[in-house]
């Protein structure tokens, strides 16, 4: 078995199992900054203000949902998880990017919010390990 792909399997096994490290301490950010520039930026800006079809992504590093500066289009179900307090971890937004509308029913469900609607983020991407490396790229810009 190549190297690379035992790496990739115990990664696998370590987030699957939630086990010791978190996400973050196994996550690649130099692979999640190629993720960014491929999957993410053609709908988000890392400039502040800077609003495409989705919100700047400038600091959103643990900070509150649906938050960035100069984006009145956040959806219902957004706005309803904001206002249940949600922040944006290494862990919500690597689940976040993978099944935005399933994280987000679920996230309001959990804390006993109805409210209905999409998530107006139709992209997934369907990788969980890109998905951590992505969040973690994100989060290393915040700090
Ligand atoms: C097709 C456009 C599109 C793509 C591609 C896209 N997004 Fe989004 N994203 C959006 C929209 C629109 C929203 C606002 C969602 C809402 O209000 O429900 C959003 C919201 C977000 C948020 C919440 C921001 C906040 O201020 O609360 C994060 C985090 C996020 N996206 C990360 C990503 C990442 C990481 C990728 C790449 C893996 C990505 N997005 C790809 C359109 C996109």
């Amino acid at each position: 078995m190549k190297s690379t792909t035992r790496l990739t399997m115990v990664l696998a096994a370590a987030l699957l199992t939630g086990a010791a490290t978190p996400a973050f301490a196994e996550a690649d950010i130099a692979n999640g900054q190629k993720i960014f520039e491929t999957r993410c930026d053609t709908c988000h800006s890392l400039e502040p203000g800077k609003r495409m079809t989705g919100p700047s992504l400038h600091g959103v590093g643990n900070r509150a949902a649906g938050q960035a500066e100069n984006f009145p289009r956040y959806s219902k179900i957004m706005q309803a998880s904001a206002g249940a307090g949600l922040t944006w971890t290494a862990d919500t937004m690597a689940a976040y990017v993978q099944d935005p509308q399933g994280f987000l029913e679920k996230f309001t469900s959990d804390a006993g919010v109805s409210a209905g609607g999409r998530t107006s983020m139709t992209y997934r991407l369907r990788d969980e390990k890109g998905a951590a490396d992505v969040a973690a790229y994100l989060i290393s810009l915040s700090q």
